[in-house]
């Protein structure tokens, strides 16, 4: 399936997990990476609008790829969207150019599975976190995938670093 990744970590210095799935990404055929940050900076006046737009109908899956912060998108996934998700183009009057298009969320999370269960910490699964997300998905005429999600992320590296890489590409490739 032709697949556009839209990788965002706001600083990529500190990145290990979420640089090595962008690079294995970046290996597989028939899959397009643009990394937010190495594009723009962290300058969310600065979106190429036509030019992420056009990578968008170029793909049938588009995935978002991203570290949680804060239980939450990062600041220049969530300005993509503001900027590039628009009215006319993804909704409204003839806004249908993400419909029948796959979204699928691919995170890197820093706590641990069980913190993000009902009976954990924050007594929300990663689904639960990913709502806006879902919404937004939804709200444009998308297929919303399960999110893939990884626990425990901080610094992996070795067997578990591979084993997430495997399960991304493994992801892609389906
Ligand atoms: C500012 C900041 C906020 C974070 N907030 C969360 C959080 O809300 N939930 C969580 O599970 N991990 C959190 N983490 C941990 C990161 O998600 C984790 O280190 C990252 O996903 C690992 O990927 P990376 O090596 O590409 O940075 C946070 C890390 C930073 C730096």
């Amino acid at each position: 399936m032709k697949t556009l990744v839209i990788a965002s970590h706001p600083y990529p210095d500190q990145s290990v997990v979420i640089k090595a799935l962008q690079r294995s990404a970046a290996s597989l055929a028939d899959v397009e990476v643009r990394n937010l940050e190495a594009l723009y900076g962290n300058d969310s006046a600065a979106f190429d609008i036509a030019a992420e737009q056009a990578a968008v109908e170029a793909a049938e899956r588009i995935v978002f790829l991203f570290p949680i912060h804060w239980f939450n998108l990062t600041p220049m996934l969530k300005a993509y969207m503001n900027q590039v998700w628009t009215y006319g183009w993804a909704f409204g009057p003839n806004g249908t150019a993400l419909k029948g298009r796959e979204l699928l969320a691919v995170v890197t999370a820093g706590a641990t599975a069980f913190t993000y269960s009902a009976e954990g910490l924050i007594q929300s699964t990663i689904e639960d976190v990913l709502t806006p997300l879902k919404a937004s998905a939804l709200y444009v005429g998308m297929r919303y995938a399960e999110p893939l999600a990884f626990y425990e992320a901080m610094g992996a590296a070795g067997d578990k670093l591979e084993g997430f890489v495997g399960r991304f590409t493994g992801a892609l490739a389906g």
